[in-house]
């Protein structure tokens, strides 16, 4: 996968601005929806140092994440009070904790043995932070690495792209569904419509987006 993104100068800043800081509400509201057990195993592709990582682990589960960026794997475990140890593997470093295992390096190398227990793939501003002649290189990627059948919980946002180029990409969820069909259905659960007053998106000249959740289930 080509990438013409330089994601490590949006990691020169410990903090980059799509960091939530905080549990994603749709993350939270819709977990339940997915049936999963305690010691279940979720993948967060390309998971930045996103909170719910750790949160997550405290619910019980496991999680694997990919992500580019060794300043954002480390300073997830810093910022979490998480002891880690760190291993060498053919493309990756890799950062293990009790219930966390973070691959830091290119999703594109991931491989299906390090997800065959995964019960489900939560993509947060993963498939957004994907440059659009990259999103069937890294579905097909997807669906080559994750277990047959298993769910996804995704969130995506919606903007006008005419006024503000990506990172992060508008997806819509009708694009997502495109994008997975036909080995997925995809399913609306909820948008929500933010205006962007005081952020960093006004800035860049965008008055409101949208935040959908959706979920995929296998056909
Ligand atoms: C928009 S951020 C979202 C991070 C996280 N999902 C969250 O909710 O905070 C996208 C992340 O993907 C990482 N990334 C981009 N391309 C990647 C790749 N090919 N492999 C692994 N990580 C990648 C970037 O470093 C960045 O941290």
């Amino acid at each position: 996968m080509k990438q013409t993104i330089d994601w490590r100068s949006h990691w020169t800043r410990k903090t980059p601005g799509f960091h939530e800081g905080q549990v994603n509400a749709y993350l939270e509201k819709f977990l339940p929806l997915f049936d999963l057990a305690p010691g279940d195993t979720i993948f967060m592709p390309l998971c930045g140092k996103a909170v719910d990582i750790l949160w997550l682990s405290q619910q019980g589960y496991r999680v694997i994440g990919v992500e580019l960026s060794e300043v954002a794997v480390l300073s997830f475990f810093e910022e979490s009070s998480i002891e880690f140890v760190k291993v060498q593997q053919e493309n990756f470093s890799v950062y293990k904790a009790k219930n966390i295992t973070l691959y830091q390096g290119d999703f594109m190398h991931i491989q299906a043995q390090h997800l065959a227990d995964c019960k489900l793939v939560y993509d947060r501003a993963s498939i957004v932070a994907i440059e659009p002649f990259n999103r069937q290189s890294y579905k097909h990627k997807m669906l080559q690495i994750i277990p047959a059948a298993i769910p996804m919980l995704m969130v995506t946002l919606e903007y006008d792209q005419d006024i503000m180029q990506g990172p992060p990409f508008s997806v819509p969820a009708s694009e997502i569904s495109a994008l997975y069909h036909p080995q997925y259905s995809a399913h609306f659960l909820q948008s929500n419509e933010q205006s962007t007053e005081g952020s960093r998106w006004r800035e860049r000249g965008l008055q409101s987006l949208i935040e959908s959740a959706l979920r995929l289930n296998a056909k």
